[in-house]
């Protein structure tokens, strides 16, 4: 039960005096900034959907949350684990966060995150070259991709190898990163047919105003 000026929306995700939060697994540290708020012995995180593409997608309707305590997530692309970390606080202590990051810049920080985050794991690769990880990565219940790579679709089918049957994908399509001079309703469309016959799509939703130019998708795994 969540306490008084708290809303549950889905396992582990509320809405804080109107705000959406996670409860901080790693109490009184921050991640990027964000706004810590103690409610009823709780220590709730705000969750900015300008800067998380899955906050966007909750604030604008997402009903399909899968994401929840004790789930074991792939996470492609966490940058410097401004969503992961939010991830990390829903699946809780029990459930793990295996984070795949390119770019060893931004690996940098989400090591320092990794470390107040015991269910967080930073692994320094390309998220296409899976058998880099297959040795640690164990499969997933979930996998969450935000590369803001060509090869979106081809990077998902990859590691799909992962996912458990029944498994679900929340895949953000940026369509700038797979053709800056398409129609990006095009693009999104022709990604998913990528990924057709492997994924049934559950859900997309539009993250305007937070954020432009990419499409918040969730797919099953068939
Ligand atoms: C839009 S940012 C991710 C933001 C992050 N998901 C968040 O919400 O906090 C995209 C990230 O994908 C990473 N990336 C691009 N290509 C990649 C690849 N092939 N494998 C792994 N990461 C990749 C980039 O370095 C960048 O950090």
């Amino acid at each position: 039960m969540a306490g008084e000026g708290v809303e549950r929306l889905f396992d582990g995700v509320y809405m804080v005096g109107g705000k959406l939060a996670t409860v901080n697994l790693a109490k009184g540290h921050r991640v990027y900034g964000e706004g810590l708020v103690e409610l009823g012995g709780v220590e709730y995180r705000l969750w900015n959907p300008y800067r998380s593409k899955l906050a966007a997608a909750v604030l604008n309707g997402l009903k399909t949350m899968k994401i929840a305590h004790g789930m074991s997530v792939l996470y492609l692309g966490a940058a410097t684990g401004t969503t992961a970390s939010h991830v990390s606080d829903i699946v809780g202590s029990g459930g793990a966060v295996y984070c795949v990051e390119l770019s060893e810049r931004n690996m940098r920080e989400l090591i320092n995150v990794c470390e107040r985050r015991p269910n967080m794991l930073p692994i320094l690769g390309d998220a296409m070259h899976t058998d880099i990880y297959s040795g640690t990565v164990d499969s997933c219940d979930i996998i969450y991709q935000d590369v803001s790579a060509r090869e979106q679709a081809q990077i998902l089918l990859e590691n799909s190898r992962f996912l458990k049957k029944g498994g679900y994908a929340y895949f953000v399509i940026k369509s700038q990163s797979v053709d800056v001079g398409m129609d990006p309703k095009k693009v999104f469309e022709s990604e998913l047919k990528n990924l057709r016959g492997r994924f049934d799509v559950i859900e997309t939703v539009q993250i305007e105003p937070y954020d432009e130019l990419h499409l918040f998708t969730v797919l099953k795994k068939l």
